[in-house]
């Protein structure tokens, strides 16, 4: 994985806004903060998404799609904590 940082819960709902969207998709965190406007359902449609782990919505609406090729240049790092009571 290119990201190298942790990143828990907490730090992720924190990028929650249009203007600063984070989200995880299968254990990864991606910025789609630029990909918004590019987004084929809209920006209203991918903040459903925003600041959480968003693999069950994405997967009910396309599991087809290839993200990990569309976001590779948008990781942030990965779900994790390096304290035990985190996440
Ligand atoms: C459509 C990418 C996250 C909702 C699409 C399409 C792509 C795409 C490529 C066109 C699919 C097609 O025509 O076959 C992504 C990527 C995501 C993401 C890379 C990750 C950041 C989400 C999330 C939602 C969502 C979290 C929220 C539920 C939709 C909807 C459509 C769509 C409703 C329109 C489907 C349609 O009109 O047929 N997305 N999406 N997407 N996406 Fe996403």
């Amino acid at each position: 994985i290119q990201g190298r940082i942790l990143v828990s819960k907490a730090q992720l709902a924190e990028h929650n806004k249009e203007d600063d969207m984070w989200m995880c998709i299968r254990g990864v965190v991606y910025n789609v903060t630029r990909y918004m406007d590019f987004h084929p359902g809209g920006r209203e449609e991918l903040m459903r998404g925003a600041g959480m782990d968003a693999t069950e919505l994405f997967n009910k609406v396309h599991p087809w799609v290839n993200y990990e090729s569309i976001l590779q240049k948008c990781i942030v790092g990965k779900m994790g904590s390096s304290l035990p009571d985190e996440n």
